[in-house]
């Protein structure tokens, strides 16, 4: 069985060690993140409070689509093995994705890893070239933009990475991170770059003083806080979140996502937020999509997901979160998902996912077995549920 895990990782050394005594370049209080979020009880799968994206939910069904996916493909060329050097199959990490996001919504985006999350974001983004479909921003067609049009886009839209460590240049300051979005848009906030930088730091909880510190004497939640600042400083409208907390203490994780809240409300911000962790996922997103093998598998509103899954795949990745009580959770019956993610060079035929399918493998007749291995299901619903599933249907256990 392949478990996704759904707590995030253990603090790492360089984690642990930096909370221990980072403090003073916070000015939220002078307890290191880690103890100051043990002391509020914020752990495990109690670690986010629901309340605020279920009002934020109501709102957001007004929004207009801001972004729309359609049909996007991201194919990466591979040479083939040999001496002689040819074009092989290419990668198909995303294969046809289509989804919409509405003005101050947030769509997550989840499923095991190599499924393709990152290089959608990034294809979106437009960091990468997308192989074929279409990408409309505020009801524009921007899928091959340059020049100008690149321009704005690269100011509007905005990514925060997973990685705290990696995503910032050791040898900066952090002013000079996060005023780096000014001076490549030319773009001078009134009282200077400076005085919006550590500004930005205050509204980010960094403490302004440390504007001429470099990203290693930094936590790595704080680092993921200079990485935020860069992303909101030139005012984005869409922020692609790719897993901005899987690589941190769970104990630090709900304050990030706290924060990534409070500024989507304060700057009306619209994220599409990416992780495989279905409790991160659940707390933050109005709407969710459950990616395999570079395809979307099921989308729907959160609620509509976790309470109505219809896809084997999404029913066996909600079986495997753990459920807090402890004799429920002793009790409960898990899908197996039996075998690894098959390659994107050389996706299953007809439904990609027949080759793990619980469905397939334990309810289906040897016809209906046929259809699943010979036809791509369409994708099929309502706008606030689709599902691409030949035998789509609740679970035959309880799940979540
Ligand atoms: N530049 C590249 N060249 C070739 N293959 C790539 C490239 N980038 C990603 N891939 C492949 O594309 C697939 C999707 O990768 P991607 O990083 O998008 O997955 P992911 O869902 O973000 O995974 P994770 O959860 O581990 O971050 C994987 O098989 C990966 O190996
Ligand atoms: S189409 Fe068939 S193999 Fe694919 S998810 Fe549905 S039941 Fe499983
Ligand atoms: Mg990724």
């Amino acid at each position: 069985m392949t478990d996704l895990p759904t707590s995030g990782p253990t603090p790492d050394g360089p984690e642990a060690a930096a909370t221990a005594t980072e403090a003073p370049a916070s000015t939220e209080s002078a307890m290191p993140d880690a103890s100051r979020d043990r002391a509020s009880g914020a752990s495990g799968a109690h670690r986010f409070s629901r309340q605020r994206r279920k009002a934020a939910a109501d709102d957001v069904a007004l929004g207009e689509v801001i972004l729309e996916v359609t049909d996007l493909k991201k194919h990466f060329p591979m040479h083939a093995p040999g001496i002689i050097r040819r074009a092989g199959d290419p990668v198909k990490a995303v294969d046809g994705i289509s989804f919409s996001v509405r003005k101050g919504e947030t769509l997550g985006l989840v499923g095991e890893s190599g499924c393709g999350k990152s290089t959608a974001g990034r294809t979106v983004l437009q960091l990468l070239a997308p192989t074929s479909g279409t990408i409309r921003y505020q009801g524009k067609d921007v899928t091959n933009a340059d020049g100008k049009e690149l321009r704005r886009l690269r100011k509007e839209l905005q990514m925060v990475f997973q990685d705290p460590y990696g995503s910032l240049n050791p040898r900066q300051t952090v002013g000079t991170i996060i005023a780096a979005p000014f001076h490549i848009q030319g773009i001078k906030p009134e009282g200077g770059i400076k005085a919006e930088v550590q500004r930005l730091m205050e509204r980010v909880g960094l403490n302004p003083e440390h504007y001429n510190r470099f990203p290693h004497e930094f936590s790595g939640g704080q680092r993921q806080r200079i990485g935020i600042a860069r992303a909101v400083a030139l005012r984005p409208k869409v922020i692609v979140c790719d897993e901005p907390v899987s690589a941190l203490d769970v104990s630090i994780q709900a304050q990030v996502v706290n924060l990534l809240e409070d500024l989507q409300d304060e700057f009306e911000l619209t994220y599409v937020f990416v992780a495989h962790d279905l409790a991160v996922i659940r707390h933050i997103s109005d709407r969710v999509a459950v990616m395999y093998l570079g395809k979307i598998m099921e989308l729907a509103t959160r609620d509509e997901l976790y309470e109505n899954p219809l896809h084997p795949y999404t029913q066996a990745l909600l079986s495997a979160v753990p459920i807090p009580d402890p004799r429920r959770e002793h009790k409960r019956e898990r899908i197996l998902l039996k075998g690894d993610l098959p390659s994107p060079i050389n996706p299953p035929s007809g439904c990609v996912f027949h080759t793990r399918c619980p469905r397939y493998r334990e309810e289906l007749s040897e016809s209906e077995r046929t259809r699943c291995t010979t036809e791509v299901p369409a994708i099929q619903g309502d706008s606030d549920h689709t599902v691409a599933c030949h035998f789509a249907g609740p679970p035959k256990i309880e799940v979540l």
